[in-house]
């Protein structure tokens, strides 16, 4: 079964561009991305782990992991590591697993078989530091993702952990938050000392708490 939000990521071992890594013990306490790409050698692909890459600082100034996945081999992921770096003007810093027999494809159904039975296709999965699921995207292979809106998503993952509020459409870090409809006025006040604007009874703005 497809895995869902609230669940426990499944832990593995794989051979990676940076050495074997045991998931779970690999993240640690931090936040972790797990994408898979359909192949090596792609394009599209190829656009995306360099944009990954050219967003390593802003990755760990947010203490999260990534790791990149396909079911090509190791040798392969080596030399199209050096076609990414020299195609796309970056280093590639973060593990790319090689997954040739489809373990961590399968533990987290990145095959969807009506699209493409032996490539994955191009899943995201946002992991907490409790190795929960926060997150899950699923992309076709014909379309490149947005990683800034990754990043965009683990700072509003990372504040709505903390406080009880929720994050409105389009929301960037820095604009106002909404106070999450358990939270009467009351309590409000005293969580929010920035204070609120109360535009519908359940529809009320604060400042981000964290600023
Ligand atoms: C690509 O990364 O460019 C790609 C991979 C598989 C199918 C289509 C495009």
């Amino acid at each position: 079964m497809a895995l869902r939000l609230g669940d426990l990521a499944p832990d593995f071992t794989a051979e990676t561009t940076e050495g074997t890594i045991q998931f779970h013990s690999w993240l640690g306490d931090s936040w972790g991305i797990l994408f898979s790409h359909p192949a090596d050698y792609t394009p599209v692909c190829t656009t995306e782990l360099g944009a990954t890459a050219k967003l390593g600082a802003e990755f760990a100034r947010r203490n999260v992991k990534v790791a990149a996945v396909s079911v090509d081999p190791l040798d392969a992921h080596h030399g199209w590591v050096k076609d990414i770096n020299e195609t796309q003007g970056t280093t590639v810093k973060f593990p790319i697993i090689a997954d040739p027999n489809r373990v961590v494809a399968t533990a987290y159904d990145m095959i969807h078989p009506n699209a493409d039975d032996k490539a994955t296709v191009r899943s995201v999965f946002v992991i907490g530091p409790d190795k929960k699921i926060k997150l899950t995207l699923t992309y076709p292979a014909s379309t490149g993702r947005n990683f800034l809106e990754l990043l965009r998503v683990i700072d509003s993952l990372q504040l709505t952990a903390k406080y009880r509020v929720a994050t409105p459409a389009d929301w960037q870090e820095g604009q106002d938050c909404i106070i999450t409809p358990a939270v009467k006025d009351a309590e409000a006040e005293t969580l929010f000392p920035k204070g609120f604007r109360k535009v519908k009874p359940y529809l009320r703005y604060t400042p981000q708490p964290n600023r």
